[in-house]
């Protein structure tokens, strides 16, 4: 007898084979008659136990089963007699692997704080599932994307002597003689040092911000994908990062149908964001928000709030470029039309799911940036590596990094960034 997955149920329609996984859910119909719905990685399925056709001793096993019993089944898939297109498996057997009493998640609604206390076990949830399979999609939607175009993968270190977005949420570990050392922000400032031999460069790791937010789109531990490119101005650097998102919405709508119904996703709202992305600058942004009665200054960032607004009945992404100075990271270029502005971009997802990249054209100018380093008030000889890139044969060149967890909420619709990442890590948890 064949040992199958519900992946490969189609092509078994009527033959007697065998399932290993567990017991979502079971149900007593009559003395004679059970229902479970076994599951396995790739699906759900209806296994009917009928004492008549599996015997008095097989049925007598069905009884012992639980939530979350490991099982193997034995039996026949077939089609389900009244949903077009789903699947119905008549039981023979069935062996229980593992036993599982007093399941902790049950039917009744739990808080929040429960269900991430029992993270390891919430995964199994369907929704869960679906979330945890397009985060799998996007990923390897970005790789192939960046592959395709010439990115070589560069692994950026982990552990770093300097900051690269700011003192201020930096996650400091004591280092031996160093004294300290502190978890990667971005590997952005190493890719800088790739693209001088490779071109163009990506990385795709975890990245550490020691953020006060408790919002539901703040982790401290989160991961990045940060992407390089020599010779590539401002410009080209917001096509690159559309023609990649819309490649990664085309990809998640054509792989993931069946997830992104499980979570209920507007999968045509997503649609329409395979289209030209919307450009304004800063300056542009603030003229909007007052006009629409917000009190924000020419040199604000935003929050929040005002990123809702800002793509407010627009089905596309938008990016806001070209930001004062002072509110933007010491690494970008000046705009050389006006020297009070930077080539950065922010590209807000629409739907309410704020920024999910930032990116700019570097500053290649050495003089400029060491100027820049010092009124950071960042000790110089920390950079001096970072500074020599512009000594020995400087390029002009651009990049930008993708929050992964904000592109995959934008993507399956999940609000809480707590759920699209297998273990979070927030301010008020590290468990499990
Ligand atoms: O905008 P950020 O800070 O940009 C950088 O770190 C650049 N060095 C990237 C680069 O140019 N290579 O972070 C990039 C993205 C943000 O747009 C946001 O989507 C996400 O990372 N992000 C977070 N995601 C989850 N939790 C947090 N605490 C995040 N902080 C930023
Ligand atoms: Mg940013």
């Amino acid at each position: 007898m064949k040992l199958i997955t519900l992946k490969d149920i189609k092509e078994n329609i009527g033959k007697e084979v065998k399932l290993k996984g567990w017991v979502r859910n079971y149900r007593k119909s009559s003395s004679k008659l059970r229902f479970v719905i076994f599951r396995d990685a790739f699906a759900d399925i209806q296994a009917v136990a009928f004492k008549p056709e599996m015997g008095e001793e097989n049925f007598e096993k069905v009884k012992q089963i639980s939530l979350e019993t490991s099982v193997e089944i034995i039996g026949i898939p077939k089609e389900h007699q009244k949903r077009e297109g789903e699947f119905e498996f008549q039981l023979k057997d069935l062996n229980i692997i593992g036993r599982s009493d007093e399941y902790p998640i049950g039917k009744k609604d739990h808080g929040t704080d429960f269900l991430l206390s029992n993270r390891h076990l919430w995964m199994r949830s369907r929704k869960q599932n679906a979330a945890l399979k397009i985060r799998h999609t996007v990923y390897y939607a970005i790789c192939e994307y960046l592959n395709k175009n010439d990115f070589y993968r560069f692994d950026s270190p982990i552990l770093t002597p300097n900051a690269s977005e700011g003192t201020t949420t930096l996650f400091e570990v004591p280092y031996f003689d160093s004294g300290s050392a502190y978890l990667s922000q971005s590997g952005q400032l190493y890719l800088e040092a790739g693209i001088m031999t490779l071109g163009r460069v990506y990385d795709f790791g975890p990245v550490f911000r020691a953020e006060k937010s408790k919002t539901r789109k703040h982790l401290t531990e989160f991961w990045m994908m940060d992407a390089e490119a020599a010779f590539v101005e401002h410009e080209e650097n917001m096509n690159i990062q559309e023609e990649l998102i819309r490649y990664v919405v085309c990809t998640v709508i054509d792989r993931n149908t069946k997830e992104l119904k499980i979570l209920d996703r507007d999968i045509n709202q997503l649609k329409k964001a395979d289209a030209p992305f919307k450009r304004m600058t800063h300056r542009q942004v603030i003229d909007m928000l007052k006009n629409k009665g917000v009190k924000i200054g020419y040199s604000d960032d935003f929050g929040a709030p005002e990123e809702e607004m800002i793509t407010e009945g627009s089905d596309v992404p938008i990016f806001v470029e070209r930001w004062p100075k002072e509110i933007k990271s010491f690494y970008m270029k000046r705009d050389k039309e006006n020297p009070e502005l930077v080539l950065g971009a922010d590209l807000i997802a629409p739907e309410g799911f704020g920024e999910i990249i930032g990116g700019s054209q570097r500053e290649d100018d050495h003089d400029i940036l060491l100027g820049r380093i010092k009124s950071e008030g960042y000790d110089v000889k920390d950079y001096q590596w970072f500074l020599d890139l512009r000594k020995y044969g400087s390029v002009p060149h651009s990049g930008f990094g993708i929050g992964f967890e904000r592109l995959i909420q934008w993507m399956s619709g999940i609000r809480y960034i707590r759920e699209v990442i297998p273990f979070p890590r927030m301010i008020n948890r590290i468990n499990p």
